[in-house]
């Protein structure tokens, strides 16, 4: 499973890129809503450092806008990953994008026939949103397995993202559960790094090498 970084945030994105795990970036208009920026400049500068996919969300609620708005989108770097919504409007242009070969990731995933609705239409990739299935007392991570079994049975290329990750347990069960990607909050993934006995067993050998002097 690989990682992608949840946010609009430069400095974030630059910190966890410098630790060599960046596979790729994911947005959406709330993220980019919390940056006051122009959103075509802030891809400019996310795609210029991250050489992999980079998703960008369209605002329209219609193919034929959400068509407009990718294109233009596209037109910013290579790697852009075009993000439309799970609707059969969202479909519609994921199926006109993939046409012209331009990447979508189809976002607000939480049913399995949806996943496999969008890989149909040709969607790269689909978001299955974890963290907001279980706060309405379902099981997220189900999802992931259920989704990952039938891409597997069908043998369909489209990678699956773990998406509105909330905790480091998230992170792991996605991994086991097939999830191909999980895109984390920088919180959870500054988290991913901590265990108390790699502190103590750093602490210790410090200790260690400065008595001997
Ligand atoms: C990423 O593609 C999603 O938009 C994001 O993970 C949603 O996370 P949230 O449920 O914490 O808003």
């Amino acid at each position: 499973m690989k990682f992608f970084i949840d946010t609009a945030n430069m400095d974030e994105i630059k910190e966890a890129h410098s630790w060599g795990i960046v596979a790729g970036v994911t947005t959406n208009p709330s993220l980019v809503a919390k940056e006051n920026i122009s959103f075509h400049d802030r891809l400019k500068e996310i795609t210029s450092l991250v050489d992999g996919s980079v998703s960008a969300e369209v605002i329209s609620t219609e193919a034929e806008g959400m068509i407009k708005e990718g294109l233009e989108l596209a037109k910013i770097a290579p790697n852009i990953t075009i993000k439309v919504p799970m609707t059969p409007d969202g479909l519609r242009a994921t199926a006109a994008f993939a046409k012209q070969g331009i990447k979508t990731n189809v976002t607000l995933i939480f049913s399995a026939n949806q996943a496999l609705l969008a890989a149909r239409a040709g969607a790269a990739y689909v978001s299955p949103f974890l963290g907001r299935l279980d706060d309405i007392g379902h099981d997220g991570m189900d999802l992931i397995n259920t989704i990952s079994d039938i891409f597997t049975i069908h043998e369909i290329d489209t990678e699956i993202i773990a998406a509105s990750i909330r905790h480091p347990q998230h992170v792991t069960s996605a991994a086991l559960n097939g999830a191909h990607i999980a895109t984390c909050p920088i919180k959870v993934l500054k988290q991913l790094f901590h265990h108390p006995l790699t502190d103590a067993g750093i602490e210790a050998f410090l200790n260690d090498w400065n008595k001997q002097k």
